[in-house]
This record gives C-alpha cells, sequence and structure tokens, in this order.
C-alpha cells in the first residue's frame, strides 16, 4: 500500500474545493478586490476632512472672493496670490485650545462612516504633522507643537475607523520645485521636480507611513493621467514601492496618477469631485464629494445638498458596487460647520436603522436603471441571501413591482421594522409584487429586505413595470435592433428629450412580463417635421399589431425669447394590444420614415 495515495487524493479533492470557491468568488459582486482593498469595500462611506492655512481665509482674502466659481477654498493662496508670509499670518486665527481633531472623529462615527482621510498635506504643501523635512508644519507654528495627524491617528485608533491621508504629491505650492500650474508658462526642469520629489515628497511620505501606525488608505491627488504632467511614472512607482514596503495593508487610490488599467496593484479608483458613479465596475471605487460645492470651508458657498440628495448619491454609488466619501471643512477653530454636521449626523440615523442594506452590501445582478423606484443593493448572509430595495417613489396603490427575479421570496418586511412584520408578497415567474404600508415609513429613504434561501435566479432582458403599472420601452432597454438609427442626447435643458433618429427603416424589439393579462393601451412618442402624413409606426405583440401613420406635430417653444423653437415629441396613441395571457412577451417596433425626412422616435409606453 502506498501511504501517501490517500493524502494526495484529500490535497487532490481540497485543491478543487479551493478552485471551486475561487470561481463561485469570481462571479460575485466585486470580483476584482484584493485582500488589502476588502475592508474599504466593505465600509462604503468615509469622511473626507480639508482642513489647513487656508481654513482661516473661509474663501476670502482682503475682502475679496476666492478667484474660482468652484468655491474651491483651499486654493485661495494660488488663486488670489498671496504671498507666502501673509498666507501664514492666516494662522492667527486659529483658536488652538478649541481644535480637537477627536470631534472630526466622533462625528464621523455617528454619522455611520467607516474611515476618515484627512489632508495631511494639501496643495499648499504645509503639513499637518511634525515633519522633520522643513519647518513649513503645523508644529513649528504651534505652542505648544501640534501634531494634528498624530492627534488623529490616535483618535482613529480609539474609536476604530480606519485612518486615511490625503498627501498632494504632484501640486505643492511651496518647495520651489514643487508643481503649481503657472510652472506651464515658467517651466522647471526634471531635475529640479525630481528634487522637490527627493527631499519632499518621499521624505515625507516615510515620516506618514512609519510614525503614526496602521495607515489605512493614502489618498492621492493628481487628477490627470502622469503622462501630461512632469511627474514620471518612475517617480509614482518609487513612491508606490515605499508605500507598499512600509505598510503593506495600506491602499493606493488611482489619483496617485496611474489609472488601474495601467497598474493592477491600484486599490481602487477614485472618480471625478463629486462625480458620482453610473455604471456598475467589479473593482473597488469611490466618489469623493460635498456638502456645498468647497472642500475647504467657504464663508460664502450656501448651496448646501440636502440629505436625502446626499442619501441618494450613497446609496445610488452602493448599488453600482461603490464607496462615497463626504467631505467636511472645519473651521479655524476646528469646529464643523451646522450646515455640515447636521446633514452627516441625519445620515448617521439614516444608517443607524438601515446600514445593513449599506455596508458590506453590493450591485445586484439586474440593470442599474431597471426599476424606477430606487436602487437596489443585496448581500450573501450567514443564513441565506437578502436584497435591498431603497424605495425612493412610494408607490401610490401601495404596490412595488419588482421585475427579473425568477425566485419567490421567502420573507418581506420594511428594514426599519424591529418586528419584521411580514410584507404581503405575489409572485409570478419573474415578477415579484410587494405589498407596502400606505405610508412610507422613513420619512428619506424607506427600505424593504426580501429573504431568500440561496441568491435567487434572475431573468436578464425584461423591460420592468413601472410604479404606476406601466411599461417604458425605450432604446435604452431594448434587447435586439436593426436598421439605421443614431442615438442623440437631450438638448436644450433636456426640453428636447433625447431619442433615436431614424431616416428609413428600423426595427427593435424588447421583452416584456405581463402580469395582469388583457387589453394594453399602446403609445408612442416621437416628432416627425414633414408636412404630410407618412411613413409608418407599427407595434406588434401577441400576435396583434397597433400601427398608424406618421403625423407631423410641428415645433414648440422651450424658452421664450430665445429661439429655443424645438421639435414637438407627442404621444400617439397606436391602438390597443391583447395579451391573452399571463407571461413574457416579445414585442416589437417597425418604423418607415418615408420621403426624405427622418422620425425621431422617443419611447413607447404600454399601460393596462
Ligand atoms: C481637487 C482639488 C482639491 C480637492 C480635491 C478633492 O483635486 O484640487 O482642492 O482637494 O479635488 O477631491
Amino acid at each position: 500500500m502506498n501511504p501517501s495515495k490517500p493524502t494526495t487524493a484529500i490535497w487532490r479533492s481540497l485543491l478543487s474545493l479551493l478552485f471551486f470557491v475561487f470561481i463561485v468568488t469570481q462571479l460575485f459582486g466585486q470580483s476584482q478586490t484584493n485582500k488589502r482593498a476588502q475592508w474599504f469595500v466593505d465600509a462604503r462611506f468615509g469622511m473626507f476632512i480639508h482642513w489647513g492655512i487656508y481654513s482661516g481665509a473661509e474663501g476670502v482674502w482682503k475682502g475679496e472672493k476666492l478667484r474660482h466659481d468652484n468655491n474651491y477654498a483651499e486654493w485661495i493662496f494660488y488663486r488670489n496670490s498671496i504671498e507666502k508670509t501673509e498666507y501664514l499670518s492666516l494662522l492667527d486665527r486659529f483658536d488652538w485650545d478649541a481644535i480637537d481633531p477627536e470631534e472630526w472623529v466622533l462625528l464621523a462615527k455617528k454619522s455611520g462612516m467607516k474611515y476618515v482621510t484627512l489632508t495631511a498635506k494639501h496643495h499648499d504643501g504645509f503639513a499637518l504633522w511634525d515633519s522633520q523635512v522643513s519647518d513649513y508644519d503645523v508644529a513649528d507654528h504651534t505652542l505648544p507643537r501640534r501634531d494634528i495627524v498624530g492627534e488623529l491617528a490616535a483618535a482613529c485608533q480609539k474609536h476604530g475607523l480606519k485612518l486615511g491621508l490625503y498627501y498632494s504629491h504632484w501640486v505643492d505650492w511651496e518647495h520651489p520645485y514643487g508643481w503649481d500650474h503657472s510652472k506651464e508658462i515658467y517651466p522647471i526642469a526634471a531635475g529640479q521636480y525630481d528634487q522637490y520629489w527627493q527631499e519632499k515628497v518621499m521624505p515625507q511620505m516615510r515620516e506618514l507611513l512609519t510614525n503614526y501606525g496602521p495607515v489605512g488608505m493614502i489618498w492621492f491627488d493628481m487628477w490627470i493621467n502622469h503622462s501630461e504632467s512632469i511627474v514620471s511614472k518612475a517617480q509614482l512607482l518609487q513612491l508606490k514601492s515605499l508605500i507598499r514596503e512600509l505598510q503593506p495593508d495600506c491602499l493606493v487610490n488611482s489619483r496617485l496618477g496611474l489609472s488601474m488599467e495601467e497598474d493592477s496593484d491600484i486599490d481602487f479608483r477614485t472618480l471625478g469631485d463629486n462625480q458620482l458613479g453610473s455604471t456598475k465596475l467589479d473593482y473597488p471605487w469611490q466618489s469623493p464629494g460635498t456638502v456645498a460645492h468647497s472642500w475647504g470651508f467657504h464663508q460664502l458657498d450656501t448651496e448646501w445638498k440636502s440629505t436625502s440628495g446626499l442619501l441618494h448619491a450613497l446609496i445610488g454609488n452602493v448599488s453600482l458596487n461603490g464607496n462615497y466619501m463626504l467631505n467636511i471643512g472645519p473651521r479655524a477653530d476646528g469646529k464643523v460647520p451646522y450646515e455640515i454636521s447636521q446633514r452627516m449626523l441625519e445620515m448617521g440615523q439614516w444608517l443607524e436603522v438601515n446600514g445593513e442594506s449599506i455596508y458590506n452590501s453590493e450591485a445586484f445582478d439586474l440593470p442599474e436603471n431597471q426599476h424606477d423606484w430606487g436602487k437596489m443593493t443585496c448581500k450573501s448572509t450567514s443564513d441565506g441571501y437578502k436584497i435591498y430595495l431603497h424605495v425612493y417613489n412610494w408607490p401610490f396603490n401601495q404596490k412595488l413591482p419588482l421585475t427579473g427575479i425568477s425566485t419567490p421570496p421567502d420573507k418581506a418586511w420594511v428594514l426599519s421594522d424591529k418586528l419584521q412584520s411580514p410584507l404581503a408578497v405575489k409572485h409570478q415567474d419573474v415578477y415579484t409584487e410587494i405589498s407596502l404600508p400606505a405610508r412610507q415609513p422613513d420619512p428619506l429613504i424607506s427600505v424593504v429586505v426580501l429573504e431568500y434561501a440561496t441568491k435567487p435566479a434572475v431573468r436578464q432582458g425584461l423591460v420592468a413595470k413601472t410604479v404606476d403599472g406601466g411599461f417604458s420601452l425605450k432604446p435604452g432597454n431594448l434587447i435586439s435592433e436593426e436598421g439605421d438609427r443614431e442615438l442623440i442626447s437631450a438638448k436644450h435643458r433636456g426640453t428636447v428629450p433625447p431619442y433615436a433618429l431614424i431616416k428609413k427603416s428600423y426595427q427593435a424589439s424588447w421583452k416584456l412580463f405581463i402580469d395582469e393579462p388583457g387589453h394594453y393601451q399602446v403609445d408612442a412618442s416621437y416628432s416627425f417635421q414633414g408636412t404630410q402624413p407618412t411613413g409608418q409606426i407599427q407595434v406588434t405583440a401577441a400576435n396583434a399589431s397597433a400601427r398608424q401613420t406618421l403625423a407631423p406635430t410641428g415645433l414648440t417653444v422651450g424658452e421664450p425669447n430665445s429661439d429655443w423653437h424645438i421639435p414637438n415629441f407627442v404621444s400617439h396613441r397606436l391602438g390597443t394590444i391583447y395579451f391573452p395571457e399571463a407571461g413574457e412577451y416579445p414585442i416589437s417596433l417597425q418604423v418607415e420614415a418615408g420621403q426624405n425626412t427622418p422620425v425621431q422616435f422617443q419611447w413607447l409606453w404600454l399601460k393596462k
């Protein structure tokens, strides 16, 4: 007998099990998340802190507002051409006894945020820690010497939040060879820039990664690719390998200047400022966001976003596998303006009740904008699978339509209901309808939980039933098409809706699940600028057709006295189609434009 044989067999089955687990995890959600970034993906929500010398100016210098309508108050040194010693005099406004970074961490925690990212060094080059590199740091301008990074790191440790550090590597307005945009006109040599890099960036980064315990992420801020800048790829790689060497678990964002496509070792992608996600991504990503516009506090910046708007941003991102990092700009006494803290605390209260739909959750397998009532997130749990329906539009008839899931849920309830009182559910094939309470329970956004034993099966390609019971068939949700068409996006501030321009002949088809059989009215919205009725539009489903000759729709006025004489998009009743029984139906559209005048097709609408 060969004693090694059974062990080999065990190893083999263990290996194939591991391989299976690997494959299965690859299939779900964010398969491109490396182990390092798992906490970040699970956390979903974090705090950004912009605070530095500029916080003393609050967007105004010598009576003049910051010279940019984006109101980025942290840019005042550069924008308003301030002289360096004068800029430093802003520190006289700081109330060092009142400043306590622990308060920021406590606010983050109460707001349901899992990490905090501080501008350790912003573009002005001023270090918020005791840096040995130069005396352009907070320690050398305070008595007793303060180390804001150190205090924040300690508070994060104490309260169990991850620490992130923003470090402006590319732009530095203090070092003579650091980058400021005017160097596009008055260039410096690559060697000079490297001097800045080697004598400021590298040693400062070493300090940050050595003296403050575990750093969850370094958040770089180069919003163009290195190839368009003075920074060389070699410098970026040098910086990244220092991070990997000193803190192998620390995350690095794509604003290092290297995209995730160029370097798969980048941990997550940062979108543009206040840019929310629009599509699902299978690698970690994040939107940095503000409550008004500015990052550093700006006293004239008053366009505060609403709490529900901020929650929509968070939920929307999570429904696409994204993160949201929302900014505070504390004032020179360290206090967070009421308009910011109030909204964050409200988000925290919402998360206290509804957080399980956000943390450790991810995008569900149906298209992101399939349902008009809101967004979906989901997660595997120890005893099954949950889908969370974030209901932005509470249906008037209290029936929430869900199209595309072919397994009935075992249970449905409103997440805020501690008793988990079951909601009535009707399920037919791929259609689930949940009976909701008459009033939406949460004044902001209510969440319905659907519970399944395992991940439910989905059917792709169906047009979802809308909250008011109809079906909206558009170029964006069709399954196949033939013929020439050009997709035109909305114009004149949306008074001209998006449409498909059809010059000759065009065919498109969709798939519907009809849960209520019967007669459905078929409407088509289009603009036709011909002078005579001509051509044809026809819809076919369930062995029946509804058709019409194209009718001229003329123009309309979008805005008075602005020459916005825009094509008129009119809804035309084509007829009625009878769906004899519940089930899935293909439905097709045929358009013949006729005689040299194109048709601008917008949508079909089917309603019982
Ligand atoms: C931009 C700005 C900067 C701000 C950052 C936040 O890159 O230059 O001031 O810190 O966006 O995302």
